[in-house]
């Protein structure tokens, strides 16, 4: 394995972006104050085996009420860009205009912390939509009825008219794989749904709200930045053999080719619906063009490789591909794989196959057991590792001509890790739940060093 030296600040352009990354669901809490709606993850986490801890996010960190705080300590590490959700339900508690009024102490809220952080210093960069779809419209079919894409549009005309003078940085989706695949085919994340053609119908919907959004957005807000954010993987065969590396061509068209060619103008990839078949989505005419909507960067978010195999057995995949676990290699307490040269891998990937002018990192991080120490202390020499060789894997991809522009590590604060509740701590600052102490962990400390060398 090549050994990289630790980068420095100074080794990356002066207009680099350095952020921290959160969402709205994981941190703030106050789930039902000043008029905010259900969600569908408030109803998920009070389904009886939903989440792993028996957890919910009523409280979380208590964002809502200590943002100020939280925003000091974002300042003192240094970062210029702040990356932020907003909650769907706060600002339309039943869904959608017509449903119901605009929630003006939701719009307030927001007003609030984004002044904040302006007086900080922190580019406001925010994410539409992560995860928190209003339980009103999951009543209607939530992602898998046309409705919802309206119903998107309407509420990001509302929130981009109230902050668009002050944020400039806009973000559709976060990691459509995720609300729509692992939501309602997966079952796994809210609504757990389990029907593959439920999650390709909901996948094309949330990527042409995206795209019908993009007009909006730079309708109500003069020099909007808009992209989406996307969860890519680097896939490798698990062998040398034909039908592996044919598999790896299968397992890469769903995983990102799916999303990646229609966004970049060439439709969804045949290969990929030859296979699957009459769970295809619905697609009606003009959808494509409205999803190949230009943007002005992609956000990447990077956590691991993945290897697969061939599996003509594999019923349940469309793709006909089964993850292999390479041996004897790092793992995040997730059982994620560690591999900084993945990142290089996709970057130059992506890079080499759809030539974004601009690519923002707008996640990456690791999750590890963390002790606190009598001392006060969080001594997590692991995820400091990941952050040191996944920057110097940045740097390289830099190097080798990829525009990225700007690093926004996952997360500020240890959080609600959706089904994995409170047992997955992602943070740069350890939060002790009873007392919601926030604790600078060893990694935090030497990324406020890193960025304020
Ligand atoms: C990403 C999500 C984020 C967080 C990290 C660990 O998939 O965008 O909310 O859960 O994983």
């Amino acid at each position: 394995m090549t050994v990289h030296p630790v980068p420095a600040r100074s080794d990356f352009p002066a207009d680099f972006r350095w952020g921290v990354s959160t969402s709205s669901f994981q941190i703030e809490g106050a789930g039902r104050e000043d008029g905010k709606g259900e969600s569908i993850w408030d109803r998920f986490c009070s389904q009886p085996g939903r989440i792993r801890d028996g957890s919910d996010a009523q409280v979380a960190c208590d964002h809502y009420h200590r943002y100020p705080q939280d925003l000091d300590m974002a300042r003192a590490l240094g970062v210029n860009a702040y990356r932020f959700s907003i909650a769907w339900p706060r600002i339309l508690p039943k869904g959608r205009l017509g449903l119901g009024a605009v929630n003006e102490a939701g719009l307030a809220f927001y007003d609030r912390l984004v002044d904040a952080m302006l007086e900080r210093g922190l580019d406001p960069w925010c994410t539409l939509y992560h995860w928190d779809l209003p339980q009103a419209l999951q009543d209607e079919g939530g992602w898998t009825v046309r409705s919802t894409v309206d119903a998107f549009v309407a509420y990001t005309d509302v929130v981009t008219r109230r902050l668009g003078d002050r944020v400039k940085h806009w973000i559709t989706h976060n990691e459509p794989w995720c609300s729509s695949m692992m939501s309602y085919w997966e079952g796994v994340h809210a609504p757990g749904g389990r029907s593959l053609p439920d999650a390709l119908q909901a996948c094309h919907h949330i990527l042409l709200s995206h795209g019908l959004a993009i007009p909006v957005i730079r309708r109500n807000v003069t020099e909007a930045q808009v992209g989406i954010t996307l969860s890519l993987h680097p896939i490798t065969a698990a062998s040398d053999s034909a039908a592996d590396q044919a598999a790896v061509r299968r397992h890469d068209g769903l995983r990102n080719r799916w999303f990646l060619d229609p966004l970049f103008g060439r439709g969804y990839p045949e290969d990929t619906l030859a296979l699957l078949g009459e769970a295809a989505p619905a697609v009606q005419p003009g959808d494509l063009a409205a999803i190949a909507t230009a943007t002005d960067f992609l956000g990447v978010n990077y956590y691991f490789p993945e290897m697969v195999a061939d599996d003509p057995t594999a019923l349940h995949s469309p793709m006909r591909s089964r993850l292999v676990e390479r041996h004897g290699v790092e793992r995040t307490g997730f059982g994620w794989e560690v591999s900084p040269q993945g990142l290089v891998d996709l970057l130059t990937r992506v890079q080499r196959d759809y030539a974004p002018a601009v690519i923002q990192l707008t996640e990456n991080g690791s999750t590890f057991e963390d002790v606190l120490t009598p001392e006060g202390r969080v001594h997590d020499a692991e995820r400091l590792s990941y952050l040191q060789r996944h920057l110097a894997a940045l740097k390289q991809a830099l190097d080798a001509g990829v525009p990225v522009k700007g690093y926004f590590a996952w997360s500020l604060l240890d959080n609600f890790e959706w089904a994995e509740g409170y047992l997955r701590r992602f943070g740069l600052a350890y939060v002790d739940y009873p007392t919601q102490r926030r604790i600078l962990k060893d990694s935090g400390l030497w990324y406020g060093r890193f960025l304020n060398e």
